[in-house]
C-alpha cells in the first residue's frame, strides 16, 4: 500500500522520441495509408488510378498524410506525457487508429453524398473516450477534428471551408459534451437521448455561425438541419459499432457493465435460483461496493458488476456455503481438509466459469482476487485439535492473488463486512459499529491484502466511513436482537 498515487508521468521528451520511434514510424505509415484511402473513398477507384499518375494529385495526397501525421504525432505525444502506459498496450493503439479511420471514411461518404455538415465527426472521440480514457478522449476529439478539418478542406476544396468550419465546431463541442456525460450514463438509450438533447443545443449554434458567415438563408437552414443530424448520426453510429469494439478488443464500458448486471443474464438467473442466499449476499455487497467506489472516485458501475459476480464459483455446489443452507450442513459429513478445499476453491471456480462465459476479464479477475490469500481460521483450528502432526497454514488459505486494483480491494472489504453483518448483526451504537468495521478492515490490512491495490490510507478511511454510514440503512433489519431490546 502507498500514500500517493503511482505513475507520475515521465517528463523526458528525449525518452519519448527514443523509445517510441518505431510507433512513430508506424504512425507515419498509417497517415500515408489514410491519405491514400481518403483519396480512394473520395474519388472512387477510377479517379484514384488517374490521381496516382498526376503530380498535383500525388502531392495533395502527400500533403494530406503530412498534416495527418503531425496532428497524430501531437496526440500521441500528449498521451505519452500524461498516460504513458496506454501506449504500451497494442489493443489501445489499435482502438485509436481504427476509430480514426472509421470516422474518416464514414465522414467522407456522408460529406460527399449529402453534406459536409452531416459528417459524424464526434464518432472517434466518443469511441476513444469510452473505451480508453475520458481525458484522452477529450484531447483526441480536439486533435482528430482538427486533422479532419484540414483533410476535408483539402479534398472538398477551399470553397467549402466555411461549412467545414461549422462541422469542426459541431464535432468538437458535441464530442466534448458527450464524453463528459459518459461517466454518468449507464445505458445506450440514455446516451442516445443525451445525443438528441445536444443536437438540439448545437444546431442553433451552427445556424448562428452560418448566419455570421453570411450564408444564404437556404444554406443557413440546411446547415442547422445537417448539424442536428450529424450529432445524432455520431451517437447512433457510436452505439452501433461500440459492441463490436468491446468484443474484438475485449474492453469494458459502463454500457456493457450495466447489461451484465441485468437479472436476465444467464449466470445471474442461475445464481438467483440455484444459490438464492449467495444471490442476495451479492446484491448487498453490490450496494455497499457502489457507495465505497463513489466515495473514493472509482467506477461504481464496475464495483456493482464485480460484486454481482464475485461468488459465482459457489454455483458448483451451493449448499456447501452457509448463506444457502437451511438446516443441513454438508460440512458435518466432510473431513476438515475437504471442507477447506471446497470453501477456498470457489474463487478459482468462479474465475474459470466467468472466463468460460466470456464475462469481461476485469470481472473474472476480481472474482479470483476477492479473498486474496486470507486464512480460514475455523477449519485450521479444528484440524489442529484433531491431530498432533504439524499443520501448514498455507493449506488453509485462499490461493490468491491479492486484490490488484482499488475496486477489487473494495469488493474484498464489502464482502467481508456483509458476511460478518449477516452472521453477527450490527450494533445500533455508531461507535460499536465503527470499531466492528474498523477491525474487519484492519484484519485484512495486517494480512497485507491491500499491498497491490494502490489504495491509499486516506481512501481506506473513506471506505470505512462510508460503510459505517451505509450499514444501518442497508441492514436495518439486522440490528442485533439484544440491542433492539
Ligand atoms: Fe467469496
Ligand atoms: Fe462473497
Amino acid at each position: 500500500m502507498q500514500d500517493n498515487l503511482p505513475n507520475a508521468p515521465s517528463k523526458s521528451k528525449l525518452g519519448f522520441f527514443k523509445k517510441q520511434w518505431l510507433k512513430y514510424l508506424a504512425l507515419a505509415v498509417f497517415s500515408l495509408l489514410v491519405a491514400f484511402l481518403v483519396k480512394l473513398t473520395f474519388t472512387g477507384f477510377g479517379g484514384f488510378v488517374t490521381a496516382l499518375s498526376d503530380k498535383a494529385e500525388l502531392s495533395q495526397i502527400f500533403a494530406l498524410s503530412g498534416i495527418m501525421a503531425i496532428i497524430m504525432f501531437s496526440l500521441f505525444f500528449y498521451i505519452f506525457q500524461t498516460k504513458k502506459e496506454l501506449l504500451e498496450n497494442k489493443r489501445i493503439l489499435a482502438v485509436i487508429l481504427l476509430s480514426i479511420l472509421l470516422t474518416l471514411m464514414v465522414s467522407i461518404l456522408f460529406g460527399k453524398s449529402i453534406s459536409v455538415s452531416l459528417m459524424p465527426l464526434a464518432l472517434s472521440g466518443l469511441l476513444i473516450g469510452i473505451l480508453i480514457d475520458k481525458r484522452v478522449g477529450l484531447v483526441s476529439n480536439f486533435f482528430i477534428n482538427l486533422s479532419f478539418f484540414f483533410t476535408f478542406t483539402i479534398i472538398f476544396g477551399v470553397k467549402e471551408i466555411m461549412i467545414t468550419s461549422t462541422a469542426l465546431l459541431s464535432g468538437i463541442v458535441s464530442g466534448t459534451y458527450m464524453i463528459l456525460m459518459m461517466e454518468k450514463t449507464y445505458t445506450r438509450m440514455k446516451f442516445l437521448l443525451n445525443g438528441l438533447l445536444i443536437s438540439l443545443f448545437i444546431s442553433p449554434v451552427a445556424i448562428l455561425v452560418a448566419t455570421f458567415m453570411k450564408f444564404s438563408l437556404n444554406n443557413v437552414l440546411y446547415t442547422g438541419l445537417w448539424t442536428f443530424l450529424s450529432v445524432t448520426l455520431s451517437v447512433s453510429l457510436f452505439i452501433t459499432v461500440l459492441p463490436a469494439f468491446e468484443k474484438v478488443f475485449k474492453l469494458t464500458t459502463n454500457f456493457g457493465l450495466e447489461e451484465i448486471c441485468s437479472f436476465d443474464t444467464k449466470l445471474l438467473k442461475r445464481l438467483s435460483t440455484e444459490a438464492p442466499g449467495t444471490f442476495n449476499h451479492s446484491l448487498a455487497v453490490g450496494n455497499l461496493a457502489q457507495l465505497c467506489a463513489l466515495a473514493i472516485g472509482e467506477n461504481p458501475q464496475l464495483a456493482k458488476a464485480a460484486a454481482y459476480y464475485h461468488d459465482m464459483g459457489k454455483l458448483k455446489d451451493p449448499l456447501c456455503y452457509v448463506e444457502n443452507q437451511s438446516g443441513y450442513n454438508p460440512h458435518d459429513d466432510f473431513i476438515p481438509e475437504v471442507s477447506v478445499y471446497v470453501i477456498t476453491q470457489h474463487t478459482k471456480w468462479g474465475y474459470e466459469l466467468l472466463k468460460k462465459e466470456n464475462l469481461p476479464d476485469v470481472i473474472a479477475d476480481i472474482a479470483l482476487e476477492h479473498h486474496g490469500t486470507t486464512f480460514v481460521n475455523y477449519f485450521y483450528n479444528k484440524v489442529r485439535k484433531m491431530t498432533e502432526d504439524s499443520v501448514e497454514r498455507k493449506d488453509f488459505s485462499y490461493g490468491g492473488p491479492i486484490p490488484s486494483t482499488k475496486v477489487s480491494a473494495i469488493i474484498m472489504i464489502a464482502d467481508t463486512v456483509e458476511a460478518a453483518t449477516r452472521a453477527q448483526g450490527i450494533s445500533a451504537d455508531p461507535s460499536v459499529m465503527r470499531s466492528f468495521v474498523h477491525k474487519l478492515i484492519e484484519e485484512k490490512q495486517t494480512q497485507n491484502q491491500f499491498d497491490n491495490s494502490n489504495l491509499t490510507f486516506k481512501q481506506l478511511k473513506k471506505i470505512e466511513d462510508t460503510l459505517v454510514e451505509a450499514l444501518p440503512g442497508v441492514f436495518h433489519n439486522r440490528i442485533s436482537y439484544e440491542e433492539k431490546k
